[in-house]
Protein backbone atom coordinates (compact mmCIF):
# COMPACT_ATOMS: atom_id res chain seq x y z
CA UNK A 1 0.00 0.00 0.00
CA UNK A 2 1.26 3.42 -0.96
CA UNK A 3 -0.53 6.72 -0.05
CA UNK A 4 0.40 9.60 -1.88
CA UNK A 5 -0.43 12.98 -0.81
CA UNK A 6 -1.89 16.11 -3.03
CA UNK A 7 -2.31 19.42 -2.56
CA UNK A 8 -0.20 22.54 -1.11
CA UNK A 9 0.06 21.60 2.94
CA UNK A 10 1.36 24.45 3.74
CA UNK A 11 -2.19 25.91 3.61
CA UNK A 12 -2.53 24.28 7.12
CA UNK A 13 -0.10 26.05 8.69
CA UNK A 14 3.80 25.12 9.50
CA UNK A 15 2.87 22.64 11.75
CA UNK A 16 0.71 20.74 9.13
CA UNK A 17 3.88 21.20 6.51
CA UNK A 18 6.11 19.93 8.96
CA UNK A 19 4.43 16.76 9.89
CA UNK A 20 4.27 16.23 5.78
CA UNK A 21 7.84 16.40 5.79
CA UNK A 22 8.71 14.54 8.75
CA UNK A 23 6.24 11.80 7.23
CA UNK A 24 7.75 11.51 3.30
CA UNK A 25 11.05 12.28 5.24
CA UNK A 26 10.34 9.08 7.06
CA UNK A 27 9.11 7.05 4.28
CA UNK A 28 5.35 6.90 4.91
CA UNK A 29 3.71 8.87 2.37
CA UNK A 30 4.94 10.01 -0.72
CA UNK A 31 3.88 14.00 -0.85
CA UNK A 32 3.54 15.46 -4.36
CA UNK A 33 2.94 19.35 -3.05
CA UNK A 34 0.17 21.44 -5.46
CA UNK A 35 0.06 20.12 -8.97
CA UNK A 36 -1.40 21.09 -12.35
CA UNK A 37 -4.04 19.38 -14.05
CA UNK A 38 -2.20 17.38 -15.86
CA UNK A 39 -0.69 16.15 -13.06
CA UNK A 40 -3.79 15.66 -10.77
CA UNK A 41 -4.98 13.34 -13.95
CA UNK A 42 -2.24 11.49 -13.96
CA UNK A 43 -2.10 10.97 -9.62
CA UNK A 44 -6.21 10.06 -9.85
CA UNK A 45 -5.25 7.45 -12.88
CA UNK A 46 -2.42 5.47 -10.75
CA UNK A 47 -4.82 5.86 -7.38
CA UNK A 48 -7.51 3.36 -6.59
CA UNK A 49 -8.79 5.22 -3.17
CA UNK A 50 -9.11 8.31 -2.43
CA UNK A 51 -8.84 8.96 1.15
CA UNK A 52 -10.25 12.35 2.07
CA UNK A 53 -9.88 13.36 5.79
CA UNK A 54 -11.65 16.80 5.14
CA UNK A 55 -14.01 17.79 7.99
CA UNK A 56 -15.83 20.99 6.48
CA UNK A 57 -16.98 20.73 2.79
CA UNK A 58 -19.75 22.70 0.78
CA UNK A 59 -19.66 20.62 -2.49
CA UNK A 60 -16.48 18.36 -2.38
CA UNK A 61 -14.87 18.95 -5.85
CA UNK A 62 -11.64 16.23 -4.42
CA UNK A 63 -14.69 13.92 -4.05
CA UNK A 64 -16.75 14.34 -7.22
CA UNK A 65 -13.04 14.21 -9.22
CA UNK A 66 -12.13 11.24 -7.62
CA UNK A 67 -15.78 9.39 -8.87
CA UNK A 68 -15.48 10.62 -12.01
CA UNK A 69 -11.82 9.09 -12.28
CA UNK A 70 -13.22 5.71 -10.42
CA UNK A 71 -11.61 5.62 -7.21
CA UNK A 72 -13.05 4.62 -4.13
CA UNK A 73 -13.68 7.36 -0.90
CA UNK A 74 -12.87 7.15 2.43
CA UNK A 75 -14.33 9.73 3.76
CA UNK A 76 -15.70 11.03 6.90
CA UNK A 77 -19.71 11.16 7.14
CA UNK A 78 -19.64 15.00 7.05
CA UNK A 79 -22.88 16.19 5.32
CA UNK A 80 -21.48 16.79 2.43
CA UNK A 81 -20.20 13.71 1.94
CA UNK A 82 -23.49 12.26 2.66
CA UNK A 83 -25.13 13.39 0.08
CA UNK A 84 -22.62 12.01 -2.38
CA UNK A 85 -21.66 8.41 -0.77
CA UNK A 86 -24.36 5.77 -1.16
CA UNK A 87 -24.10 2.23 0.58
CA UNK A 88 -21.85 -0.02 -1.26
CA UNK A 89 -20.62 3.44 -3.41
CA UNK A 90 -17.60 3.90 -0.71
CA UNK A 91 -16.79 4.34 2.65
CA UNK A 92 -17.66 6.80 5.65
CA UNK A 93 -16.59 6.72 8.82
CA UNK A 94 -17.80 9.11 12.27
CA UNK A 95 -16.01 12.61 11.54
CA UNK A 96 -13.29 12.72 14.05
CA UNK A 97 -12.70 8.71 14.03
CA UNK A 98 -9.19 8.16 12.46
CA UNK A 99 -8.96 4.98 13.73
CA UNK A 100 -12.25 4.53 11.34
CA UNK A 101 -10.57 6.15 8.37
CA UNK A 102 -7.40 3.69 9.39
CA UNK A 103 -9.48 0.21 9.55
CA UNK A 104 -11.92 1.57 6.28
CA UNK A 105 -8.46 1.71 4.45
CA UNK A 106 -6.53 -1.42 6.33
CA UNK A 107 -10.40 -3.45 5.13
CA UNK A 108 -10.28 -2.31 1.61
CA UNK A 109 -6.87 -2.91 0.82
CA UNK A 110 -7.15 -6.60 1.64
CA UNK A 111 -9.80 -7.26 -0.80
CA UNK A 112 -9.06 -5.96 -4.08
CA UNK A 113 -12.76 -6.63 -5.36
CA UNK A 114 -14.35 -4.44 -2.90
CA UNK A 115 -12.18 -1.29 -3.93
CA UNK A 116 -13.63 -1.89 -7.53
CA UNK A 117 -17.06 -3.02 -6.67
CA UNK A 118 -17.34 0.14 -4.49
CA UNK A 119 -15.19 2.52 -7.23
CA UNK A 120 -17.85 1.63 -9.78
CA UNK A 121 -21.16 2.12 -8.35
CA UNK A 122 -19.46 5.62 -6.81
CA UNK A 123 -18.42 6.14 -10.38
CA UNK A 124 -22.04 5.87 -11.65
CA UNK A 125 -23.83 7.45 -8.89
CA UNK A 126 -21.15 10.68 -9.36
CA UNK A 127 -21.65 10.68 -12.91
CA UNK A 128 -25.83 10.34 -12.95
CA UNK A 129 -25.67 13.36 -10.76
CA UNK A 130 -23.02 15.54 -11.90
CA UNK A 131 -22.40 14.41 -15.18
CA UNK A 132 -23.13 16.95 -18.28
CA UNK A 133 -26.18 15.44 -19.02
CA UNK A 134 -27.48 15.81 -15.22
CA UNK A 135 -26.24 19.52 -15.33
CA UNK A 136 -27.92 20.69 -18.21
CA UNK A 137 -31.16 18.41 -17.09
CA UNK A 138 -31.06 20.69 -13.90
CA UNK A 139 -30.37 24.14 -16.06
CA UNK A 140 -33.63 23.28 -17.96
CA UNK A 141 -35.68 22.54 -14.63
CA UNK A 142 -34.93 26.07 -13.25
CA UNK A 143 -35.49 27.53 -16.56
CA UNK A 144 -38.86 25.56 -16.85
CA UNK A 145 -39.55 26.47 -13.20
CA UNK A 146 -39.09 30.46 -13.82
CA UNK A 147 -42.24 30.02 -16.56
CA UNK A 148 -44.98 29.03 -14.98
CA UNK A 149 -46.94 30.71 -17.84
CA UNK A 150 -45.73 28.37 -20.15
CA UNK A 151 -48.88 26.15 -20.43
CA UNK A 152 -51.01 28.56 -20.25
CA UNK A 153 -49.23 30.39 -23.35
CA UNK A 154 -50.93 27.41 -25.14
CA UNK A 155 -47.03 26.09 -26.14
CA UNK A 156 -47.96 22.62 -25.51
CA UNK A 157 -51.62 20.76 -25.86
CA UNK A 158 -51.33 19.79 -22.13
CA UNK A 159 -49.49 21.25 -18.89
CA UNK A 160 -47.05 18.19 -19.85
CA UNK A 161 -45.82 20.34 -21.97
CA UNK A 162 -44.18 22.64 -19.65
CA UNK A 163 -41.56 20.75 -18.24
CA UNK A 164 -38.73 20.04 -21.24
CA UNK A 165 -39.04 16.03 -20.83
CA UNK A 166 -42.21 15.29 -19.61
CA UNK A 167 -44.73 13.82 -22.17
CA UNK A 168 -48.47 12.37 -21.84
CA UNK A 169 -47.31 8.51 -21.74
CA UNK A 170 -48.47 6.31 -25.01
CA UNK A 171 -49.34 2.36 -24.88
CA UNK A 172 -45.64 2.17 -26.49
CA UNK A 173 -44.68 3.84 -22.49
CA UNK A 174 -46.27 0.61 -20.82
CA UNK A 175 -43.50 -1.73 -20.14
CA UNK A 176 -41.39 1.07 -19.34
CA UNK A 177 -43.74 2.50 -16.69
CA UNK A 178 -43.93 -1.44 -15.33
CA UNK A 179 -40.39 -1.60 -15.49
CA UNK A 180 -39.88 1.98 -13.23
CA UNK A 181 -42.30 1.08 -11.20
CA UNK A 182 -41.50 -1.93 -10.26
CA UNK A 183 -38.21 -0.83 -9.55
CA UNK A 184 -39.44 2.18 -7.12
CA UNK A 185 -41.41 -0.07 -5.31
CA UNK A 186 -40.20 -3.60 -4.72
CA UNK A 187 -42.37 -6.00 -2.87
CA UNK A 188 -45.74 -3.54 -2.88
CA UNK A 189 -48.59 -4.71 -3.33
CA UNK A 190 -49.23 -3.88 -6.73
CA UNK A 191 -45.42 -4.66 -8.11
CA UNK A 192 -46.44 -8.30 -6.66
CA UNK A 193 -49.19 -8.62 -8.31
CA UNK A 194 -46.89 -8.75 -11.33
CA UNK A 195 -46.30 -7.21 -14.79
CA UNK A 196 -49.18 -8.36 -16.34
CA UNK A 197 -51.30 -6.90 -13.57
CA UNK A 198 -49.25 -3.93 -13.63
CA UNK A 199 -49.33 -3.13 -17.26
CA UNK A 200 -53.49 -3.74 -17.41
CA UNK A 201 -53.25 -1.18 -14.67
CA UNK A 202 -51.63 1.66 -16.19
CA UNK A 203 -53.31 0.32 -19.44
CA UNK A 204 -56.57 1.34 -17.28
CA UNK A 205 -54.95 4.59 -16.37
CA UNK A 206 -53.83 5.74 -19.93
CA UNK A 207 -56.83 5.23 -21.52
CA UNK A 208 -59.54 6.40 -18.60
CA UNK A 209 -60.74 10.32 -19.25
CA UNK A 210 -60.21 10.57 -15.72
CA UNK A 211 -56.51 8.67 -16.13
CA UNK A 212 -53.24 11.35 -15.77
CA UNK A 213 -50.20 8.95 -16.92
CA UNK A 214 -47.00 11.28 -17.71
CA UNK A 215 -43.78 10.13 -18.00
CA UNK A 216 -39.93 11.56 -18.21
CA UNK A 217 -37.98 10.84 -20.99
CA UNK A 218 -34.36 11.47 -20.65
CA UNK A 219 -31.75 10.42 -23.25
CA UNK A 220 -35.21 8.77 -25.33
CA UNK A 221 -35.53 6.19 -22.81
CA UNK A 222 -38.58 6.58 -20.12
CA UNK A 223 -36.86 7.58 -16.48
CA UNK A 224 -40.15 8.24 -14.86
CA UNK A 225 -43.52 8.34 -14.64
CA UNK A 226 -46.81 9.90 -12.67
CA UNK A 227 -49.84 8.41 -12.42
CA UNK A 228 -53.00 9.44 -11.12
CA UNK A 229 -56.80 10.12 -11.39
CA UNK A 230 -58.20 13.44 -12.00
CA UNK A 231 -61.51 12.33 -10.72
CA UNK A 232 -61.84 8.93 -8.57
CA UNK A 233 -64.87 7.84 -8.39
CA UNK A 234 -66.24 8.60 -12.17
CA UNK A 235 -62.62 6.40 -12.49
CA UNK A 236 -63.81 3.62 -10.02
CA UNK A 237 -67.13 3.18 -11.46
CA UNK A 238 -65.88 2.68 -15.35
CA UNK A 239 -63.73 0.10 -13.71
CA UNK A 240 -66.87 -1.74 -12.15
CA UNK A 241 -67.95 -1.33 -15.54
CA UNK A 242 -64.67 -3.52 -17.16
CA UNK A 243 -63.71 -5.65 -14.16
CA UNK A 244 -62.08 -8.51 -16.92
CA UNK A 245 -59.97 -5.61 -17.70
CA UNK A 246 -57.69 -6.04 -14.15
CA UNK A 247 -59.43 -9.03 -13.38
CA UNK A 248 -57.78 -11.63 -15.71
CA UNK A 249 -54.38 -10.80 -15.27
CA UNK A 250 -54.86 -10.51 -11.41
CA UNK A 251 -56.45 -13.77 -11.51
CA UNK A 252 -53.98 -15.03 -13.04
CA UNK A 253 -51.44 -13.86 -10.88
CA UNK A 254 -53.57 -15.06 -7.73
CA UNK A 255 -53.35 -18.47 -9.19
CA UNK A 256 -49.55 -18.90 -8.57
CA UNK A 257 -49.25 -16.74 -5.41
CA UNK A 258 -52.35 -17.01 -2.79
CA UNK A 259 -51.34 -14.82 -0.30
CA UNK A 260 -51.58 -11.93 -2.71
CA UNK A 261 -55.87 -12.57 -1.71
CA UNK A 262 -55.16 -11.30 1.62
CA UNK A 263 -53.40 -7.82 0.00
CA UNK A 264 -56.26 -7.55 -2.57
CA UNK A 265 -59.42 -7.66 0.21
CA UNK A 266 -57.26 -5.43 2.07
CA UNK A 267 -57.26 -2.92 -0.93
CA UNK A 268 -60.63 -3.47 -2.19
CA UNK A 269 -61.86 -1.86 1.22
CA UNK A 270 -59.18 0.68 0.94
CA UNK A 271 -60.89 1.62 -2.43
CA UNK A 272 -64.48 1.16 -1.06
CA UNK A 273 -63.89 3.82 1.48
CA UNK A 274 -61.09 6.44 0.19
CA UNK A 275 -62.69 6.34 -3.81
CA UNK A 276 -66.43 6.45 -3.89
CA UNK A 277 -67.62 9.51 -1.59
CA UNK A 278 -65.41 12.00 -3.99
CA UNK A 279 -68.66 11.33 -6.02
CA UNK A 280 -70.45 13.61 -3.70
CA UNK A 281 -68.20 16.20 -4.50
CA UNK A 282 -69.07 18.69 -7.45
CA UNK A 283 -66.53 19.50 -10.87
CA UNK A 284 -65.06 22.41 -9.04
CA UNK A 285 -64.45 20.34 -5.54
CA UNK A 286 -63.19 16.95 -6.93
CA UNK A 287 -59.73 15.74 -5.73
CA UNK A 288 -57.17 14.15 -8.12
CA UNK A 289 -55.56 11.70 -6.68
CA UNK A 290 -51.51 11.35 -7.43
CA UNK A 291 -51.36 7.01 -7.16
CA UNK A 292 -48.12 6.57 -7.82
CA UNK A 293 -44.57 8.17 -9.06
CA UNK A 294 -41.84 6.45 -9.20
CA UNK A 295 -38.06 8.27 -11.25
CA UNK A 296 -34.98 5.52 -11.70
CA UNK A 297 -33.00 4.89 -9.37
CA UNK A 298 -30.21 5.97 -11.84
CA UNK A 299 -31.74 9.15 -13.01
CA UNK A 300 -32.89 10.41 -9.59
CA UNK A 301 -32.18 13.64 -7.55
CA UNK A 302 -31.91 15.51 -11.38
CA UNK A 303 -35.18 17.57 -10.76
CA UNK A 304 -36.92 14.88 -12.48
CA UNK A 305 -39.85 13.45 -10.12
CA UNK A 306 -40.16 17.73 -8.90
CA UNK A 307 -41.07 18.06 -12.53
CA UNK A 308 -43.54 15.11 -12.79
CA UNK A 309 -45.29 15.99 -9.68
CA UNK A 310 -45.63 19.79 -11.17
CA UNK A 311 -47.05 18.41 -14.34
CA UNK A 312 -49.30 16.44 -12.27
CA UNK A 313 -50.67 19.17 -10.46
CA UNK A 314 -50.98 20.93 -13.74
CA UNK A 315 -52.96 19.16 -15.89
CA UNK A 316 -55.05 18.34 -12.89
CA UNK A 317 -55.86 22.13 -12.89
CA UNK A 318 -56.77 22.26 -16.29
CA UNK A 319 -59.25 19.74 -15.47
CA UNK A 320 -61.01 22.16 -13.58
CA UNK A 321 -59.85 19.96 -10.52
CA UNK A 322 -59.34 22.26 -7.12
CA UNK A 323 -57.04 20.10 -5.31
CA UNK A 324 -54.67 16.67 -5.55
CA UNK A 325 -54.24 14.48 -2.94
CA UNK A 326 -52.16 11.44 -2.47
CA UNK A 327 -50.79 9.50 0.50
CA UNK A 328 -47.36 7.92 1.12
CA UNK A 329 -46.46 5.41 4.02
CA UNK A 330 -46.46 7.04 7.60
CA UNK A 331 -43.16 5.72 8.90
CA UNK A 332 -39.44 5.17 7.37
CA UNK A 333 -40.40 7.67 4.84
CA UNK A 334 -38.69 10.73 6.00
CA UNK A 335 -37.25 11.26 1.82
CA UNK A 336 -40.81 11.07 0.23
CA UNK A 337 -42.22 13.13 3.01
CA UNK A 338 -39.47 15.67 2.35
CA UNK A 339 -39.82 15.83 -1.60
CA UNK A 340 -43.56 16.25 -1.08
CA UNK A 341 -43.04 18.95 1.50
CA UNK A 342 -40.22 20.44 -0.52
CA UNK A 343 -42.68 20.89 -3.88
CA UNK A 344 -45.45 22.50 -1.28
CA UNK A 345 -47.54 19.88 0.03
CA UNK A 346 -49.46 19.98 3.13
CA UNK A 347 -49.49 16.82 5.33
CA UNK A 348 -53.96 17.08 6.04
CA UNK A 349 -54.18 13.70 7.65
CA UNK A 350 -51.52 11.25 9.65
CA UNK A 351 -54.25 8.61 10.79
CA UNK A 352 -54.98 6.60 7.68
CA UNK A 353 -54.18 3.40 6.35
CA UNK A 354 -53.48 0.46 8.90
CA UNK A 355 -52.21 -0.36 11.90
CA UNK A 356 -49.80 -2.20 10.17
CA UNK A 357 -49.43 0.26 7.56
CA UNK A 358 -50.03 3.72 8.48
CA UNK A 359 -50.33 6.34 5.68
CA UNK A 360 -50.26 9.91 5.30
CA UNK A 361 -52.03 11.88 3.19
CA UNK A 362 -50.87 15.42 1.65
CA UNK A 363 -52.87 17.80 -0.38
CA UNK A 364 -51.73 20.94 -2.52
CA UNK A 365 -54.41 23.41 -4.44
CA UNK A 366 -54.46 23.79 -8.33
CA UNK A 367 -53.98 26.53 -10.45
CA UNK A 368 -58.05 26.74 -10.51
CA UNK A 369 -58.39 27.52 -7.34
CA UNK A 370 -58.09 31.36 -8.30
CA UNK A 371 -54.85 32.09 -6.71
CA UNK A 372 -53.07 32.63 -10.11
CA UNK A 373 -49.96 31.06 -8.73
CA UNK A 374 -47.96 28.40 -10.32
CA UNK A 375 -49.64 25.17 -9.78
CA UNK A 376 -46.35 23.77 -7.78
CA UNK A 377 -43.59 25.90 -5.78
CA UNK A 378 -40.67 25.21 -3.72
CA UNK A 379 -41.25 25.63 -0.77
CA UNK A 380 -37.54 26.71 0.69
C1 LIG B 1 -39.56 10.21 -4.67
C2 LIG B 1 -38.90 10.27 -6.06
C3 LIG B 1 -39.98 10.17 -7.13
C4 LIG B 1 -38.15 11.61 -6.21
O1 LIG B 1 -37.72 11.74 -7.55
P1 LIG B 1 -36.41 12.59 -7.91
O2 LIG B 1 -36.39 12.74 -9.40
O3 LIG B 1 -35.22 11.98 -7.29
O4 LIG B 1 -36.76 13.95 -7.18
P2 LIG B 1 -36.14 15.38 -7.52
O5 LIG B 1 -34.78 15.23 -8.07
O6 LIG B 1 -37.13 16.14 -8.34
O7 LIG B 1 -36.06 15.99 -6.04
C5 LIG B 1 -36.77 17.13 -5.69
C6 LIG B 1 -36.47 17.49 -4.26
O8 LIG B 1 -37.08 16.56 -3.38
C7 LIG B 1 -36.23 16.35 -2.24
N1 LIG B 1 -35.75 14.96 -2.25
C8 LIG B 1 -35.87 14.06 -3.27
N2 LIG B 1 -35.32 12.87 -2.91
C9 LIG B 1 -34.86 13.05 -1.65
C10 LIG B 1 -34.17 12.23 -0.72
N3 LIG B 1 -33.86 10.93 -1.03
N4 LIG B 1 -33.85 12.73 0.50
C11 LIG B 1 -34.17 14.01 0.82
N5 LIG B 1 -34.80 14.87 -0.02
C12 LIG B 1 -35.14 14.38 -1.24
C13 LIG B 1 -35.08 17.32 -2.39
O9 LIG B 1 -35.46 18.54 -1.80
C14 LIG B 1 -35.00 17.45 -3.89
O10 LIG B 1 -34.39 18.64 -4.30
P3 LIG B 1 -32.76 18.71 -4.43
O11 LIG B 1 -32.29 17.52 -5.19
O12 LIG B 1 -32.55 20.01 -5.15
O13 LIG B 1 -32.26 18.71 -3.02
C15 LIG B 1 -37.86 9.13 -6.27
O14 LIG B 1 -36.95 9.18 -5.20
C16 LIG B 1 -38.47 7.75 -6.32
O15 LIG B 1 -38.84 7.26 -7.39
N6 LIG B 1 -38.55 7.07 -5.15
C17 LIG B 1 -39.14 5.73 -5.07
C18 LIG B 1 -40.62 5.75 -5.24
C19 LIG B 1 -41.33 6.70 -4.27
O16 LIG B 1 -41.00 6.78 -3.10
N7 LIG B 1 -42.33 7.42 -4.82
C20 LIG B 1 -43.06 8.43 -4.03
C21 LIG B 1 -44.15 7.83 -3.26
S1 LIG B 1 -45.58 7.54 -4.30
Amino acid sequence: MKFVLVGPAARGGDSTLQAVRRAAEAGEIEYLGELDADGLRREYALAHVLLFPSVGEGMPRVMLEAGFAGLCPVAYDIPANKDLVRPGGGMLVPTGDLEGLAAAVAGLTADRDRITANARAFQRHVVAEFGMEAFVRRMDGIVASLRPDRAADGEGPTAAAAAPGIRPATPADLPAVVAAHSAAFPGFFLTRMGPRFLGAYYRMVLESPEGILLVAESAGAVAGFVAGIARPAAFYRAMMRRPWALGFPAMLRLVTRPRLLLDVAERVCRLGSSGHPQGHRGPSQARAKLASLAVLPSQRRLGLGRQLVAAFVAEAGLRQVAEVRLTTDAVDNQATHAFYESLGFSRSSDVLGTADRPLTEYTITTATSGTGAPPVERAA
